[in-house]
């Protein structure tokens, strides 16, 4: 048995969670944002941080913070907190897509978890706290926005509009927050818990297989391609599917049709990526023509002038197409992240401090969204990826090896002791 499974209980910890919010039948996990698997995952998170004696703190937005305090002597003096030393976070989240894989997101915060247990096997203690994070809603999938946590805290995200956001259901954000006891006025920037953070790093799996194509287990993060969502409204007129004549429709799904196969061919010709991956059909009657087609387009590239040129081609074609098939379109912008430079002399660190064991890392690139990213605006960030074999991802077929896991607690570990600077060997 090697040290990380030695030390933390590592394959007890993946078994503790595994069951929540997992479905039967298709072995995907269904956790979002305040849904009974969501507050399972969230009373799963409390109960590791007290195993281990450390403080859990749920703040204004949601999200969870478990707090590994450095013991009195070793607390930096009045200056050193002046001169920035505040706490290192680490973690991720524990919120899924709809039949999502089980690595993206617990992935960091079990590690996170692991890496403490790990540092305490050997005898380091931190001289600044150790926070793990547990941001709430980082995929959306319930209300629409990614990385609401994060983009709350940092004021990214309106509050009004959030509290106002609503699931498939029409159940506001708001209600969903009462009912699980917080109160959604409560919501917004939070300036006490940005100036609390040094410096945040999320551990997160890879998604695709660039770690593999090179046989690294490891890697870290260089940038976040800018990305973003887009409601499409295709309206029309419902009618007979049996009596209505082919000439004398008006139907939202043939222009929404048209427009996911235009989509396709404006990504690759400005060299991004588009996908419809969510679609409503009104009245959704296997015999009526439907009234309205809602779709959500997601698109990312590698700069900001490329997204903003394929999306406007994208709903170019779709104005024309609505033109011919007599429909009409209604686009809305649901959320907009810039392109994100992750901070190089954080990454600088992150680098050196992996090299004893892992040589020179890999530094690469993604097109995923991340809490880190958003929080990047406002502290150091960096993020370490830990190799996929096969590069799927939101999908209950995502996969990482458990030699690989380890070695990323390892690196998270290493990380930690050399940012959170304590006492004894890493
Ligand atoms: C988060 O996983 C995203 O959609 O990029
Ligand atoms: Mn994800
Ligand atoms: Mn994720």
């Amino acid at each position: 048995m090697g040290e990380v499974a030695e030390a933390t209980g590592y394959a007890d910890l993946w078994a503790s969670l595994h069951a929540i919010g997992r479905d039967a039948g298709t072995g995907g996990y269904r956790r979002f944002a305040w849904n009974a698997a969501d507050l399972a995952c969230r009373e799963w998170f409390a109960a590791q941080a007290a195993d281990r004696g450390l403080t859990v703190e749920t703040d204004r937005n949601g999200n969870q913070w478990a707090r590994w305090e450095p013991e009195p002597a070793l607390v930096p003096g009045p200056e050193a907190k002046a001169s920035g030393a505040g706490a290192l976070a680490i973690g991720s989240h524990l919120d899924s897509v709809p039949d999502g894989g089980a690595f993206d997101g617990p992935l960091g915060v079990i590690s996170s978890f692991a890496a403490v247990d790990l540092l305490r096997s050997r005898g380091w203690r931190p001289n600044r706290p150790v926070v793990i994070a547990n941001f709430t809603d980082e995929e959306g999938a319930r209300f629409g926005v990614a990385c609401t946590g994060s983009r709350l805290m940092s004021g990214l995200l309106d509050a009004d509009k959030a509290r106002g956001l609503c699931d498939a259901d029409g159940v506001r954000l708001a209600d969903a927050m009462e009912r699980v006891g917080l109160d959604p006025r409560a919501i917004g920037r939070d300036e006490d818990r940005l100036g609390d953070i040094a410096a945040f790093v999320e551990l997160h799996i890879e998604q695709g297989r660039a770690l593999d194509d090179v046989g690294a287990p490891v890697g870290v993060a260089s940038a976040i391609w800018p990305h973003g969502r887009w409601r499409f409204d295709f309206d029309g007129e419902a009618n007979h599917a049996g009596t209505t004549a082919l000439e004398e429709r008006r139907d939202p799904m043939l222009t929404y049709a048209h427009t996911v196969l235009s989509a396709r061919k404006k990504a690759r010709l400005g060299g991004a990526l588009a996908t419809f991956g969510r679609v409503r059909v009104d009245p959704n009657g296997t015999n009526a023509i439907p009234s309205r087609v809602r779709a959500w387009l997601d698109a990312r590239a590698p700069d900001e002038a490329v997204l903003a040129a394929v999306v406007k081609d994208i709903r170019e074609a779709a104005v024309q197409r609505a033109r011919r098939d007599g429909t009409t379109l209604d686009v809305e912008n649901e959320s907009l992240t810039p392109v994100v430079e992750f901070d190089g002399v954080l990454r600088g660190r992150l680098s050196k401090a992996l090299e004893p064991e892992f040589g020179t890392v890999p530094v690469l690139p993604t097109g995923a969204g991340h809490d880190a990213g958003i929080l990047a605006a406002e502290v150091p960030t960096a993020m370490v990826f830990v190799r996929n074999p096969t590069g799927r991802s939101h999908t209950p077929h995502e996969h990482a090896e458990t030699t690989d896991c380890h070695a990323g607690v390892r690196a998270l570990a290493h990380i930690v002791a050399d940012l959170a600077g304590g006492e004894s060997g890493s």
